[in-house]
């Protein structure tokens, strides 16, 4: 069945839908987005969401195309439109059309942002089976550029990433710089020794996970202790648990790395727990 999309200011079918040649997200991936998760027809974390893209925009001095109201209502009307109970909005701003092919940034005044949001529709997608046993990651060196803080749509390598996993028969990839992992192809990455939960500290070289905050602080709350730094896969593989979260996919436990069983081999007690605590959290404050 066709949705109901919206690109600058207009509602219409996904079909009928375009975005010109021109614009600087498919000629030079110069945008930015967002994927926020709505649960029973709520959105979750939906302010965490529009505060990071507002710095997204800033640190590409790009101007930002509408307010959180008015964005709060487009994502509202989406998910009433395409009747999402479960599933997620995504948004993306470009710096739109400035009607030729220029690596200069066109002045601002002149060429709006592209503004476009969809909605995707995943049924009972908090209770994804997934999670029940675990997902199995490879490594791989992350060869991606050095602002990763800035939530951009310049994700190939993310996609190559999951495709080498695939080709394993795997399900992820964790990306490893100076021999530290960074983060997950699309989420922030944790291991777990006895109570602590060890995660990297935000920096230029990961995105500041939204979820990641969340979850951090239910972990706090649950007198988990929380060290922020990195760790190496020689350290993932010695730990008891392992886990990642992202707003697609909450708190996901990972049970093997590069072929190695982490701790049981079973999603362990603390992911588990921190996702239903994060789940409930997160569904009461939903908007
Ligand atoms: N990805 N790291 C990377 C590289 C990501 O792409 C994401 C999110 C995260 C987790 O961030 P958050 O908790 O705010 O979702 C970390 C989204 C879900 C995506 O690209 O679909």
């Amino acid at each position: 069945m066709s949705r109901t999309v919206f690109v600058n200011g207009t509602f219409l079918p996904e079909e009928d839908a375009t975005i010109s040649i021109f614009d600087r997200g498919f000629l030079m991936a110069d945008g930015v987005y967002e994927v926020t998760s709505v649960l029973g027809g709520k959105l979750i974390d939906f302010v965490g969401h529009m505060v990071r893209l507002d710095r997204s925009l800033r640190e590409l001095d790009m101007p930002s195309p509408a307010t959180h109201d008015e964005l709060l209502a487009i994502h509202r009307k989406l998910v009433a439109e395409n009747k999402i109970v479960d599933g997620m909005v995504y948004l993306q701003v470009t710096r739109g059309n400035p009607g030729d092919r220029d690596f200069a940034f066109p002045d601002p005044k002149l060429t709006k942002p592209t503004l476009v949001l969809f909605t995707q529709n995943k049924p009972g997608m908090a209770e994804s089976p997934v999670a029940n046993h675990g997902i199995r990651v490879i490594s791989i060196p992350d060869l991606r550029w050095g602002r990763r803080d800035i939530k951009t749509v310049q994700l190939l390598y993310p996609s190559m990433g999951k495709m080498l996993a695939k080709a394993e028969g795997c399900d992820d990839a964790w990306m490893v710089e100076d021999g530290f992992v960074t983060e997950g192809t699309s989420n922030n990455t944790y291991i777990v020794k006895g109570n602590t939960i060890i995660t990297r500290d935000l920096s230029h070289d990961i995105l500041h996970g939204i979820t990641r905050v969340a979850v951090l602080r239910c972990a706090q709350e649950a007198q988990l202790q929380v060290i922020e730094r990195p760790f190496t896969i020689a350290e993932a593989l010695t730990a008891d648990e392992a886990f990642f979260t992202s707003a697609s996919a909450f708190v996901m436990p990972v049970v093997e790395v590069d072929g190695t069983a982490i701790g049981t081999g079973k999603p362990g007690p603390i992911a588990t727990r921190l996702r239903d605590v994060y789940l409930d959290e997160m569904r009461k404050q939903a908007l």
